[in-house]
């Protein structure tokens, strides 16, 4: 037991000091599908010139794509496909939203050359590319990575599938399986010399997590391979099960959202010309303003797991995101608002500028949240989360639900006012709950 102990913690201890020997960070986020990235040292203290990284991977691919950046919008891609005659082609790409991305041919577009130890190797079975980059500090679309940074964020993508077989760099294709993302810190990268990290002096392949060697490489996967300061967003080997987090954390948020603004809301506000009792107005309220927090958690975890709200100045970079951040911290008056409305109520028997202005903040903030509902969609839509049918089915809901709203607002206040001219001023007193009602929903 005791040895066992002791023998576990040295081996932590021999692979934390491989590690930290470590020439290139490398990172697999999934178990066959491998990067690692080496900066030279004379290029992290000028803050530009080459940087080195490599992209590994099965060729039942048919392409593996890497890039620098949180997202594919304004990242700055390379991806790697099988060349068709044993070698593979590294296209520069300018990432531009969830589209193919095209072959940058501005000025600014990465200048790459691919290096010894590149191909098709392993008898075919995996294809390899290694890259030296000379421009990688800025790109198109205004981004730019510090060489020396401590978290630099890299994306990836990958596809199943048959070899491109083309050395043509605009090749087109098709959307990913799947995608990854996570930081490296550029100052455990560093490099001795400006050059190919990832072969040694003889031209043998000397890393890359298949090779083993002096990056500490694991075994071509799992959450072993990746060295201290990579930072898998969900953890490399469990990118499968991040996605389905994320496809359920989407339902979960989506559907209570939908429910909370598109049914609950508009339902507490109807009900109450309908039943007249001020008390269960302001406890289903209530009780939705807390269902529209708990739904609000979720999409803030939602948010950081896509990316769609990293932190500091990129983040609410989703007009959806920082709209409906906004919405339901403005909500929080709402509940105020009718408490002062009640209090107006209860002292003037009428209503007065507060009453007013809880009904009519009440009603435009659900008016943007049903809105923002349907840009909420459209991420997921854009995502391929779902068809037009979904759009389509929330519109039509919300549509009829608007209709049967205005259908009872209009029926209650003329119901009122009619009753206001039958029955004179002394019938508000004889039913002072169902007047305050109809004012407060
Ligand atoms: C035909 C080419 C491509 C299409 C049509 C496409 C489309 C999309 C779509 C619809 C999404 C959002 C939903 C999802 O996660 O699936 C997405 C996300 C993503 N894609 Fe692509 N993509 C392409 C190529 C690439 C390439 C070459 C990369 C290279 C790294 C990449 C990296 C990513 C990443 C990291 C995400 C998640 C973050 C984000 O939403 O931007 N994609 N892509
Ligand atoms: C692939 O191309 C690179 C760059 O020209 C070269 O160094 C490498 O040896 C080639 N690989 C194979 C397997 O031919």
């Amino acid at each position: 037991m005791f040895s066992l102990q002791r023998s576990a913690v040295l081996s932590a201890l021999a692979s934390y000091a491989t590690l930290t020997h470590a020439a290139t960070q490398q990172t697999c986020p999934t178990t066959d599908v491998c990067f690692a990235v080496g900066v030279p040292q004379q290029s992290a203290s000028s803050g530009s010139g080459n940087i080195y990284f490599q992209i590994q991977g099965p060729t039942t691919y048919s392409w593996i794509a890497l890039a620098t950046g949180t997202r594919m919008a304004d990242s700055n891609m390379f991806v790697m496909y099988q060349d068709g005659n044993g070698n593979v082609t590294i296209s520069p790409r300018a990432g531009t939203n969830h589209q193919m991305p095209v072959l940058d041919t501005s000025s600014t577009a990465a200048k790459l050359t691919l290096l010894a130890g590149s191909g098709v190797v392993d008898g075919g079975k995996t294809m390899r590319a290694n890259v030296a980059c000379s421009n990688c500090n800025s790109w198109s679309g205004g981004g730019s990575m510090q060489l020396s940074s401590t978290s630099s964020p890299w994306i990836a993508a990958w596809k199943a599938g048959d070899s491109l077989a083309t050395t043509d760099k605009d090749a087109s294709i098709s959307r990913h399986d799947d995608v990854g993302s996570w930081s490296y810190d550029l100052t455990k990268a560093t490099i001795a010399s400006d050059a190919n990290p990832f072969v040694d002096a003889g031209g043998r392949s000397s890393s890359g997590p298949n090779g083993g060697g002096a990056s500490g490489g694991g075994n071509g996967g799992g959450p072993d391979s990746t060295g201290p300061g990579v930072i898998p967003s969900s953890g490399a080997g469990g990118f499968q099960s991040a996605r389905e987090e994320i496809t359920r954390l989407q339902r979960a948020h989506g559907i209570i959202m939908a429910l909370v603004f598109v049914v609950f809301y508009p339902v507490g506000s109807i009900v109450m010309p309908l039943l007249g009792k001020w008390m269960v107005h302001a406890a289903f309220q209530f009780f939705n303003f807390v269902l529209m927090w708990v739904g609000f958690g979720l999409g803030y975890v939602l948010s950081q797991k896509t990316f769609m709200n990293v932190a500091s100045i990129q983040g609410f970079r989703e007009t959806h995101t920082l709209f409906g951040a906004v919405i339901v911290c403005l909500m929080i008056l709402q509940p105020i608002g009718g408490s002062l409305h009640h209090m107006y109520y209860v002292k003037h028997q009428r209503r007065g500028i507060v009453s007013h202005v809880h009904i009519w903040y009440g009603r435009i903030l659900m008016l943007l949240g049903v809105i923002n509902g349907g840009l909420g969609i459209e991420l997921v839509r854009n995502g391929g989360g779902g068809g037009t049918g979904l759009i389509v089915a929330y519109s039509v809901i919300a549509g009829v639900i608007g209709l049967l709203y205005i259908a009872v607002k209009g029926f209650s206040s003329f119901r009122k006012r009619r009753g206001g001219d039958a029955r004179g001023p002394g019938a508000v007193a004889d039913r002072p709950a169902r007047k305050e009602m109809s004012n407060a929903s």
